[in-house]
């Protein structure tokens, strides 16, 4: 793909690494023995940088491990390597994750070793190598619009994990970058590219249960709880830079139940369960409803609850509100034992998926599928392998970064609903608050200084 970088000393280095590589001379695994022919030759690789070496990056490595045609060039984190995820058997971080990248690529390898993989521990270096076509950005929430953002300006694609932001601003200037740079950004709620979610949104989207009036869309409960009132601060692991995990985020005492994987019930770093899983609920709710390009009209809190005042973790432990859409639509977003799952209710009938199997009011409803004339969703069957072919193809990927950033603003909005406990009302053209400072403000959080959006 040296192509893309048609310009000045970029294709120059990228050229200059290819065949550095092809002869082996850093260290490239052979990962087939044509690669100097076929598609899969260096030289026709998607060259790939992980920014985020945590509890999802065990995941998302797979997906990218397993493409013949990719190839991760570098990986970046501020944590070295450390234990303190969501599991007491993971260890990862930085160089725990380049070990593992090693690891799989030595077994394709002919000389059985590897060790072409860079590490770093601040993101702008990655990003300054020409040699990288793309990133996935794997960090927390607080740091997702500040990466892509200083991706798109550098001529990466983007793979960005879900919710596209911590704020609705810091969507706002994710989709102006994207667009401005000319960049395919995916948006990382890979539930669209699950079959099962795609027959479950063609069914309704292609009227079979009637009107919808009423969705319902699930979140998981807490896992964490994280410390009362109360709670003393404790001291900086080695080889964990917590200044530069914070970021834009305020200054704040570390804590361990701070930082690795908790973060996500913190509201300096992201919106609780409402953004985690609601970003992939809620997504498939506006998939369903054709309403990817906007937004409900009116948001309400319906009994949401937050821990005690003074506790680390401040995000709602029971989620429960309720949007409305302009033509009347009802969604209820709230905390189930189902984790994650939608259910649609038509005029004509009732559809539920949590991904793994459809239940509906009749059993043609299960199995029904789109035939010809009928609306076909965009098909995809992994979500990874969609942004790498659209990488190439320049075609919009399935979730681009509007429509990340639309399911993403549900879920902010919902928050603030919940937080203020009082009816937030929502202009989804101009994207404002209406007739509510406090809630206007919300919007956005200040970015801690030296940290902005761009460059
Ligand atoms: N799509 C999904 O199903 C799914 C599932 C889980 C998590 N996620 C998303 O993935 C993201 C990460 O979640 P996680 O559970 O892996 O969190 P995590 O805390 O386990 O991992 C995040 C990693 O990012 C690193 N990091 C933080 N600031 C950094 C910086 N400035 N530069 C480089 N590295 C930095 C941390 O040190 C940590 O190792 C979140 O946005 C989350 O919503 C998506």
């Amino acid at each position: 793909m040296s192509t893309r970088h048609a310009s000045g000393s970029g294709t120059q280095s990228r050229r200059h690494f290819l065949r550095a590589a092809a002869a082996g001379a850093i260290g490239f695994p052979m990962i087939v023995r044509t690669q100097t022919l076929g598609k899969n030759a260096p030289s026709n690789r998607i060259t790939l940088g992980i920014i985020g070496c945590g509890n999802q990056a065990e995941v998302d490595l797979k997906e990218w491990l397993a493409m013949e045609d990719v190839q991760i060039v570098s990986v970046c984190d501020v944590n070295r390597g450390s234990h303190g995820y969501k599991t007491d058997k993971q260890f990862l971080g930085r160089e725990p994750v380049r070990d593992l990248i090693h690891a799989a690529y030595a077994k394709r390898s002919a000389s059985g070793t590897f060790t072409g993989c860079g590490i770093c521990s601040d993101f702008r270096e990655l990003l300054a190598r020409k040699d990288i076509d793309a990133v996935e950005v794997l960090t927390p929430d607080h740091w997702h619009a500040i990466m892509t953002i200083r991706a798109a300006e550098a001529g990466k694609d983007i793979y960005c994990q879900k919710p596209l932001g911590l704020t609705v601003r810091d969507g706002q200037e994710m989709v102006r970058a994207v667009r401005k740079h000319n960049r395919i950004l995916q948006t990382g709620s890979q539930w669209r590219s699950n079959p099962h979610i795609r027959q479950f949104c063609n069914v309704v989207r292609n009227g079979k249960i009637g009107a919808v009036k009423h969705v319902e869309t699930y979140v998981a409960a807490n896992n964490f709880f994280g410390p009362g009132p109360g709670w003393k601060p404790m001291p900086v692991p080695e080889g964990f830079d917590y200044d530069f995990w914070l970021g834009p985020a305020p200054q704040a005492p570390y804590h361990q139940e701070r930082c690795l994987y908790r973060f996500r019930f913190i509201s300096d770093y992201s919106g609780g369960q409402t953004t985690n899983f609601g970003a992939h609920s809620n997504d498939i709710a506006q998939w369903g409803l054709g309403t990817d390009d906007t937004c409900p009209v009116e948001f309400e809190n319906l009994g949401a609850e937050f821990p005690v005042p003074g506790s680390l973790y401040n995000t709602a432990t029971k989620v429960n509100f309720r949007c409305r859409y302009a033509n009347g639509t009802e969604l209820v977003c709230k905390t189930d034992k189902r984790s994650f799952g939608v259910r649609f209710e038509g005029s004509e009938g009732w559809i539920y998926t949590n991904g793994r199997t459809i239940e509906a009011s009749s059993e043609a409803l299960k199995s029904w599928k789109p035939g010809p004339g009928d609306l076909h969703l965009y098909e995809s069957a992994n979500h990874y392998r969609n942004f790498i072919d659209c990488v190439r193809s320049r075609k919009e990927p399935l979730e681009p970064v509007e429509v990340g950033h639309h399911t993403a603003t549900i879920c902010h909005l919902g928050n603030i609903a919940m937080k203020l406990n009082r009816k937030i009302r929502w202009d989804p053209k101009a994207e404002q608050v209406i007739g509510d400072d406090e809630a206007g403000r919300m919007l956005q959080q200040p970015l801690r200084g030296p940290w902005r959006y761009g460059a």
